[in-house]
Order: C-alpha cells, then sequence, then structure tokens
C-alpha cells in the first residue's frame, strides 16, 4: 500500500488551514455582492440559520468522514461504502466542482492582485479642488474594476499568476507555509476589516448601509435604491450556497484536510471556531462594503465587481489610506492563496490516491486544466464569450432571465447547485453509511 500519510504538524496545523480554506474572496467578495443582489436583509438572515442548521453540522460530517477514512473524497467514499458503490458518485462531483470553483476563484483572486498593483503604482487618490472634481474622481475610481474585468488581457495574466503560485504551494506539499500564512497574515487581515468597518460606519453612508444590512425598507433607503429589494427562492438557494462556499463545504475539501488529521483529533470545538471566525469575516465585510456603496453612489446590486468598485473609494477617502490599500489588497490576495490551496489540494489528492501520480505531477496537470477552464471566465467576466446566442443559452438552461455569461454560470452552477447538492451528499452519506461506531467517536477526542 502507499507510503505512510502526511499529517498535520501540530493541532493547530489544521484548524489554521482550515480556517484559511474558509476565510477569502466568499467572504470579502461574495458575500456582500451575494447579499446586495438578494435583498439585503433577509438574505443575511437566512445564510445565518443556513450556516448554523446546515453548514455546520455538515462541515462536522466531512471532517469525521475524512478523519475516519484518511483518505480524499473519492477513496474516502470508497473505503466507507463499498468498491463499486453510488456513493462514489458524491466524490467525483466533489472533483469536478473543485475545477470549476478555482477556475473562476482564480480570476477574482487575479483582480485583487491587480489591485494591489494599482495600489502601489497609482494609488487611489481623490481630486479635492472642487465638489465636481470629488465626484468626478470618485466615480472614475469606482469604475477602475470595470476597465479590470472589461479587459481580458490584464484579467487572463494574472489569472495566471495566481494558478501558478498556486500550484506551486499545493506541489511543495500540505504544510508548505499555509500554517504560517494563517497564523500571522489572517488576524492581519481581521484587524485591518475591523480599522474599514469603523471608517466606513463614521461616514455619510453608514445611516442607509446600515438600513440595507438590517433589513429596514424605509423611504429614505427605498428612494436612494433603483429597485425595491428583493429576496426570490434562487435568493434562498444562493444563500444556502453561500454558506457552503463561505464555509468550504460540499465538495470534500475538508474531507480531504480531515483525511491529514490523527483519528484523535477534535471535530466538534475545531469546526465551530472555524464556523465563528468565517461567519465574523463575512459579517464584518458587509459592515464595510454597504456604508460605502451609499457613499460612493453606487448600488448593493452592482454585482460580482462590488467590493472592487467599493474599496478603492474607501482607501481613496479615508485618512491613511494609501498605506491601508496595498496591505488590505496584499491581505486578500494572501487570504485567495489558502483558500485557492485547499481547493486545488481536492484535485491533486484524488490524483495521488487514486491513481498513483506524484504530488507534482498531479498538482501541474489539475492546475494546467483549472488555468484553460479558468480562461472564458476572466475574458467574459464583464461581457459575453461566444456571442449573445450562448450566453442566452446559459441563462435559460440556468434558470436565470436573459444573457449569463461563462463566469456568472460557473457562480450559479457551483454556487446554488453543486455546493448544495454535495452537502446534501455529504449528509446523507454521514447519516446512512457512516457507522454509529465512528459517528458517536467523532463526538469523544
Ligand atoms: N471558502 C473559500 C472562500 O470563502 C472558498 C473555498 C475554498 C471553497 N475551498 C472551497 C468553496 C471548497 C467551496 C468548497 O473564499
Amino acid at each position: 500500500m502507499a507510503a505512510e500519510r502526511a499529517h498535520w504538524g501540530s493541532k493547530l496545523g489544521f484548524v489554521l488551514a482550515a480556517t484559511g480554506s474558509a476565510v477569502g474572496l466568499g467572504n470579502i467578495w461574495g458575500f456582500p455582492y451575494m447579499t446586495g443582489q438578494n435583498g439585503g436583509g433577509v438574505f443575511i438572515l437566512v445564510y445565518l440559520l443556513a450556516v448554523a442548521l446546515i453548514g455546520l453540522p455538515i462541515m462536522m460530517a466531512e471532517i469525521l468522514i475524512g478523519r475516519t477514512a484518511q483518505k480524499s473524497p473519492v477513496g474516502a467514499y470508497r473505503e466507507l461504502s463499498a468498491p463499486r458503490s453510488p456513493w462514489i458518485g458524491v466524490g467525483w462531483v466533489g472533483v469536478l466542482a473543485a475545477f470549476i470553483i478555482l477556475s473562476y476563484y482564480s480570476v477574482i483572486a487575479g483582480w485583487s492582485m491587480h489591485f494591489l498593483w494599482l495600489s502601489v503604482t497609482d494609488g487611489f487618490v481623490l481630486a479635492n479642488e472642487t465638489e465636481q472634481a470629488a465626484r468626478e474622481s470618485r466615480e472614475a475610481i469606482a469604475g477602475l474594476h470595470g476597465e479590470v474585468a472589461g479587459n481580458p488581457e490584464v484579467s487572463t495574466l494574472w489569472h495566471i499568476v495566481f494558478m501558478v503560485i498556486v500550484v506551486g504551494i499545493v506541489a511543495a506539499g500540505i504544510k508548505g507555509g499555509i500554517e504560517l500564512c494563517t497564523k500571522v497574515l489572517m488576524p492581519a487581515l481581521f484587524g485591518l476589516m475591523i480599522i474599514l468597518a469603523i471608517w466606513a460606519l463614521t461616514t455619510d453612508g453608514a445611516g442607509l448601509g446600515v438600513k440595507f444590512i438590517l433589513g429596514i425598507h424605509d423611504a429614505e433607503l427605498l428612494e436612494y435604491l433603483d429597485e425595491r429589494p428583493a429576496f426570490t427562492a434562487n435568493s434562498a438557494l444562493a444563500a444556502v450556497g453561500q454558506a457552503f462556499f463561505s464555509l468550504s463545504l460540499g465538495m470534500g475539501a475538508l474531507i480531504t484536510y480531515g483525511s491529514y488529521l490523527r483519528r484523535n483529533d477534535d471535530i466538534v470545538g475545531t469546526s465551530v471556531v472555524i464556523t465563528v471566525l468565517d461567519v465574523s469575516v463575512a459579517l464584518i465585510a458587509a459592515f464595510v462594503i454597504f456604508p460605502i456603496v451609499f457613499l460612493a453612489g453606487l448600488q448593493p446590486t452592482d454585482g460580482p465587481g462590488l467590493v472592487f468598485s467599493t474599496l478603492p473609494v474607501a482607501f481613496a477617502e479615508m485618512p491613511g489610506g494609501m498605506v491601508l490599500a496595498p496591505l488590505f489588497f496584499f491581505l486578500l490576495s494572501v487570504a485567495a492563496i489558502t483558500s485557492g490551496i485547499s481547493l486545488l489540494e481536492v484535485a491533486t489528492s484524488y490524483f495521488i490516491d487514486e491513481r498513483g501520480w506524484t504530488r507534482i505531477k498531479a498538482a501541474l496537470f489539475a492546475g494546467g486544466v483549472i488555468l484553460l477552464l479558468g480562461i472564458p471566465s476572466a475574458v467574459s467576466a464583464s461581457s459575453t464569450l461566444f456571442g449573445t446566442g450562448f450566453a442566452n443559452f446559459l441563462g435559460s438552461i440556468f434558470g436565470e432571465a436573459g444573457e449569463m455569461s461563462w463566469f456568472d454560470a460557473f457562480v450559479y452552477l457551483t454556487y446554488n447547485l453543486m455546493l448544495p447538492i454535495g452537502g446534501l451528499g455529504i449528509a446523507l452519506f454521514a447519516a446512512w453509511r457512516l457507522g454509529d461506531a465512528a459517528r458517536r467517536e467523532a463526538f469523544t477526542t
């Protein structure tokens, strides 16, 4: 059989890696934009319920499956059921989801690295000679993201840079620096987010921003908004998807990380810690972004570019913004890397465990495929690729009226469909196939 399985260096190692996986673009990019597009306050409430009632138990189930089987998803399902069991299909869906998610995750991570670059080279500077000049330069800064997303070369270049970094780290092995990054840089990101929130809550946008977050749709808020906030059936699905995405659940990332745990490592306490940290970052991000949305004259429904159009405006306006901007985009890029690693680890460990490939070959192959899969997202994030006919086709299969870009379609497919379905599979598996003994073991460490 295979060589002795590598395990985490210390008890803290797993917590750090799992937190590093959870905290990422999903919290700071995804949560505010999904909240903005799905009606605000109600979405946040449903998301919190989904985290507590669905996410947390599934997190424990995933870690338990991995710790029990000591294998990555596909192998774990086989080991704990039967050689040809249909449950193995749940593992397969997870591996597929890893490819698709990382392909667009990398594009967003690339934007944050580009903004790091912009913040160092140009800075985000507000003209303040006249009221008019200030307003115009604020609009220009808020529009920077559109220029980036609408520039296929720039988006593709940074997508490649990000993938090269992530592949390099995964090829070097599971302990290659993730623990250190998380231990030092995550608290820094957390602290910086709190500073940003405090500042945002003292600006003119604070009142409307907080009302939007709390779901108080009074006349003043409605007067400002182009459309009434709406929470639809799809929004409920998106809230569940957001809970899964943000906690890195539903595709086996935590089965994989759990498989590097020793059999007597703690599961329940660890899961609670990871969940609380992750949700806090998302909520703080909302308190940063929404006040600035209203301050900068933007709409909450603006979509995937929301963080990138709001935060530069904040940095341009706030004291010390010149220094905080590069720091923030650096830390956000690192957070994206530690999350990207967990996605690539699922794909890589499949080829290592199931095909007997070396880690380097597996990481290079999976990374290469993901790189190619992401190029249409990098090119199409702000436009429709392959013509409007194709975009309408994507829109129609994913049940949304009108056009959908390759990027939007991948986000929808994974957030609203693959992760919730994968999560259901994991829950059913843990309930039906995992023996009572294994389940009891989860609560006795
Ligand atoms: N949780 C990460 C974030 O919020 C993204 C992520 C990493 C992820 N690994 C995952 C999402 C596995 C789903 C499944 O940015």
